[in-house]
């Protein structure tokens, strides 16, 4: 496929094609290639590119460091807090300004509609680094890895576990666009993103993906070739909502007993930070069947690779 990418936004996977997101799938693989060889590959150098934080990051941020620096490109990190910004100073112009000094944007930030505003106003590349609605660097790098334990992604079944925020609509879009078997096990009354679900369901369609919501854990893990497990809540929410779903969760923890209920060479991913004794054990984490190391560093590569796509 041509690079349709070139000189556009990465925002999110309900706007991409099933092309699309194996295109950077691939390409995230031969990053991994290349960076396994020693191969240098600074494609974009003298590109100057802005990152805008505003929640915590570990993987994602230094993910973008490394990639940036191997591709030949400086970062400028933004401190929200140090910016006029979180004085009443609009969006729109920030979004303008920055245009003007800078090959690209990657942000962090809370509502989806802050990343496709800076979208609007700005003319340079904007990567969504996570937004309430989707995690869409984070979707590469999963591809990625299922891809290799897994060499394809149709016919396989992943049992998800965790909260319905960000990370689970990137994945119910994934898995419906490419054929993935997705059984969700959560609790009564946790219910999904109406635009994610409905994208999702016509994805499902078009694939013959099987999309399913279950209370029963047992069933979602039966013959799973992957068990994706996810914080039980997320950056963001209050105290109140993370009480109540740390309680709802309670019987969705993985466990080494729940990994038994899946298929014997079913592989354990997590997007991290994990929170150890909630949604999975230390067990599970440290056992053979977790990839979730090589997963992070999968972060890399994709980031490089939806990087070097986008660029002008
Ligand atoms: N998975 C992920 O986004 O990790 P960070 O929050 O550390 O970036």
């Amino acid at each position: 496929m041509r690079n349709r990418f070139k000189g556009k936004d990465y925002l999110a996977f309900k706007d991409m094609t099933k092309e699309e997101i194996e295109f950077i799938t691939d390409l995230s693989l031969e990053f991994k290639k290349k960076w396994t060889a020693k191969e240098p590959h600074e494609y974009l150098k003298g590109q100057v590119w802005a990152a805008l934080f505003e929640k915590n990051s570990t993987r994602t941020r230094n993910a973008f460091e490394r990639a940036a620096a191997d591709l030949g490109v400086k970062v400028v990190y933004l401190r929200p807090d140090e910016m006029q910004m979180t004085r009443g100073e609009p969006l729109k112009d920030t979004a303008r300004i920055l245009d003007r000094y800078f090959d690209g944007l990657f942000i962090r930030t809370f509502g989806h509609e802050i990343v496709e505003e800076c979208s609007k106003w700005m003319q340079n590349p904007v990567i969504n680094g996570l937004t309430a609605l989707e995690h869409p660097t984070q979707g590469i790098a999963d591809l990625m890895t299922i891809k290799e334990k897994k060499g394809d992604y149709r016919g396989l079944k992943m049992c998800y576990s965790g909260n319905l925020y960000n990370v689970a609509y990137t994945t119910m879009i994934f898995c419906a666009t490419l054929g993935i078997h997705l059984s969700i096990a959560c609790p009564e009354g946790i219910e999904p993103n109406h635009e994610i679900l409905e994208e999702t369901l016509r994805r499902a369609k078009q694939s013959g993906a099987i999309i399913e919501f279950t209370q029963d854990f047992d069933a979602a893990l039966k013959d799973a070739d992957i068990v994706y497990g996810m914080s039980q809540y997320s950056m963001g929410q209050s105290d109140e909502e993370i009480a109540f779903l740390k309680e709802a969760f309670k019987p969705y923890q993985i466990t080494m007993e729940a990994m038994k209920k899946a298929k014997p060479d079913a592989i354990f991913m997590h997007c991290l930070p994990a929170h150890r004794g909630e949604e999975v054990t230390d067990e599970v984490m440290e056992c053979a069947q977790s990839v979730i190391f090589d997963e992070g560093e999968n972060r890399m590569h994709s980031i490089k690779a939806i990087l070097a796509a986008v660029a002008n």
